[in-house]
């Protein structure tokens, strides 16, 4: 799962996950670009990612905004030369309400950041894996995305979209040395939670047979595998981090 020389990308890595992951993939080799809304949680994990002895940018973006991303991608392809590495991360979870209780606000939000972040992320390296005959994209969904946790209808709706997205791009891009997959984490404890009601987290937590939450780096692990080259034969696959909660 030797990454060197590689160059990644990936979104909301100023925390949680997504810096778990950052960290992994400088660690195994790679330079990584940190695209994050807050600049200077993205600037503290590049600083953390050269002590690795790696390069690391970090990049404020909004991954909802078509121009915010592709200003970004363009940085990163002017800085390294190359993307080899797109890991779809920035998420936000919403008001966790019943149905009854949302606004049209609550589902623009989610959806922007989750399922249309990662569209024009997509979009804007694909171009660039092609024309190297070589990428690796790995997708932040959630387990929600397979079964639909309730008070949280967007989200499961827009990680849903995210596990077919990832299915209907691997397989539109076969003809190329690139590989599109997703994870799929169950809970894991990162500050997304804190905005989140005690009784969804416990319904989570309950539905977990390993009976624990996991942990940033337990995800980020899985995440260096479909990002190397090791996963030439895998593609258009969700992979969970789940304690064993998904039955298929
Ligand atoms: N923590 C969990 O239990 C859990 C479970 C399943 C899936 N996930 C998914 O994992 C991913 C990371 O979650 P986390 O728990 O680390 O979240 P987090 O809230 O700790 O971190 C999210 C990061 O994304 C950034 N971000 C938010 N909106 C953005 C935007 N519009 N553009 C760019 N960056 C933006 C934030 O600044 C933050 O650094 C998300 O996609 C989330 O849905 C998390």
């Amino acid at each position: 799962m030797n990454l060197t020389g590689k160059i990644a990308i990936v979104t909301g890595a100023g925390q949680g996950i997504g810096k778990a992951i950052a960290l992994r993939l400088a660690d195994a080799g790679a330079d990584v670009a940190i695209m994050d809304l807050n600049l200077a949680s993205a600037e503290k994990v590049a600083d953390e990612i050269e002590n690795l002895g790696r390069k690391a940018i970090p990049i404020p973006t909004d991954v909802r905004y078509a121009d915010d991303v592709n200003a970004a991608v363009d940085k990163v392809r002017t800085e390294f030369g190359r993307v080899d590495i797109l890991v779809n991360n920035a998420g936000i979870a919403g008001r966790t309400l019943p149905l009854t209780e949302l606004e049209e606000s609550d589902w623009n939000s989610v959806i922007g950041v989750n399922l249309t972040g990662v569209f024009l992320c997509c979009k804007a390296v694909i171009d660039t894996m092609i024309a190297q005959d070589y990428g690796r994209i790995v997708n932040i969904a959630s387990i929600s995305g397979k079964e639909g946790n309730p008070t949280m209808i967007p989200y499961s709706v827009s990680k849903a979209g995210v596990i077919c997205l990832t299915k209907a791009l691997a397989k539109e891009v076969t003809d190329y040395n690139i590989r599109v997959n997703a994870v799929s984490p169950a809970v894991i404890e990162t500050p997304i939670m804190e905005g989140m009601a005690q009784s969804t987290i416990d319904y989570m937590v309950g539905k977990i047979p390993l009976g624990r939450i996991g942990k940033p780096e337990e995800v980020a692990a899985v995440v260096n595998f479909l990002a190397s080259d090791e996963v030439s034969f895998v593609t258009g696959q969700c992979y969970d981090v789940s304690g064993g909660r998904a039955t298929y």
